[in-house]
């Protein structure tokens, strides 16, 4: 039987990383104790790559693995890739799409019906002691609102399908318009923001979405209405989004992502109608095992010559 090597970037869950090791060959790059002069010497030795959605892949990468053939990566973003660099050289890119849709839309809504209703702040007031004293401020209602979503792909659309259970309607605004969906297009970022009680970003990261969500957006949000990020922290300017939560200028935010994981701008945490969470959208046990299992099925597809499971456009 040939020989299956694959090289691994960064480190990954361990019951992946023990699957890939009794199916393949692994070296892991990151215990190289010199890593360039590993590459240079054996990089051509390579026709496999695993890597994931945090630590992608460039094309100074693909210049040290001349013989590269497929990268299979944990994650459905894909801004971390380059992938005109992996097309130029024909290589494929794989990746775990679809899986994490429910995983990441279900937080979606814990953290809009958490910064809408205060879950976690009043939590920290329960535990504070100040039930004894003090009344929790009323909040604001979410079911039968408007919902704004930014980027109606996979995820966009389970983000969608769970709203239409809280009676809330939906518009949303997308590179195209979207022909199987009863929702709204609306072409205008900035004209959705004005609309919507809700604003949540689905849309995929990278140069085409970057700083989207810009202060003018925000300011059409309003003082009352919510943002939600579970996409990418780049999709939105993060100053203007901490600046426009200071001055009240919008009423609150869930954010699970951030412009420059795991630093998240100190000036969050003062701030009660903020909720913080660590990136962690997709992170449940089934999720995260349905999202190794594809890591794993598209190497394998790739090494018995047929096509991936889940191949990225070129
Ligand atoms: C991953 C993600 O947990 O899939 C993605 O693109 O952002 C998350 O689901 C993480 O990026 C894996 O590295």
């Amino acid at each position: 039987m040939a020989i299956k090597r694959v090289l691994q970037i960064g480190r990954l869950m361990p019951a992946l990383e023990d699957q890939l090791q009794r199916e393949f060959t692994v070296v892991r790059l990151a215990d190289q104790p010199d890593a360039a002069a590993f590459l240079a010497s054996e990089g051509a030795s390579f026709d496999a790559l695993v890597t994931s959605a945090a630590f992608g892949a460039d094309a100074r990468l693909f210049d040290k693995l001349p013989n590269l053939k497929i990268i299979s990566s944990f994650g459905v973003g894909l801004d971390q890739i380059d992938l005109a660099a992996a097309a130029a050289r024909g290589i494929a890119v794989g990746y775990t799409p679809d899986v994490l849709n429910d995983c990441v839309a279900d937080i979606a809504f814990a953290l809009l019906l958490d910064v809408a209703r205060g879950a976690s702040a009043s939590d920290r007031f329960v535990r504070a002691g100040k039930w004894l004293t003090e009344r929790y401020p009323l909040q604001t209602r979410v079911s039968g609102k408007r919902l704004g979503i930014l980027g109606l792909g996979r995820i966009g659309r389970t983000i969608a399908r769970r709203a239409t259970g809280f009676d809330m309607e939906i518009r949303y605004t997308n590179r195209r318009r979207v022909n199987d969906v009863p929702y709204t297009h609306e072409p205008d970022i900035k004209a959705l923001a004005a609309w919507s009680d809700f604003l949540v970003i689905a849309a995929a990261g990278g140069d085409e979405s970057r700083g989207m969500v810009s202060a003018e957006v925000l300011n059409a949000l309003g003082p009352k209405g919510f943002l939600v990020n579970v996409a990418r922290g780049s999709v939105v300017d993060e100053r203007a989004l901490v600046k426009a939560l200071q001055d009240g200028r919008i009423a609150g935010a869930g954010l699970d992502v951030f412009e420059d994981e795991p630093n998240v701008p100190p000036a969050l945490f003062q701030l009660d109608n903020v909720v913080l969470l660590p990136h962690v959208a997709s992170g449940t046990e089934e999720t995260r095992q349905a999202m190794a299992d594809r890591v794993l099925d598209n190497l394998r597809r790739f090494h018995a010559g047929e096509p991936l499971v889940s191949q990225a456009p070129a």
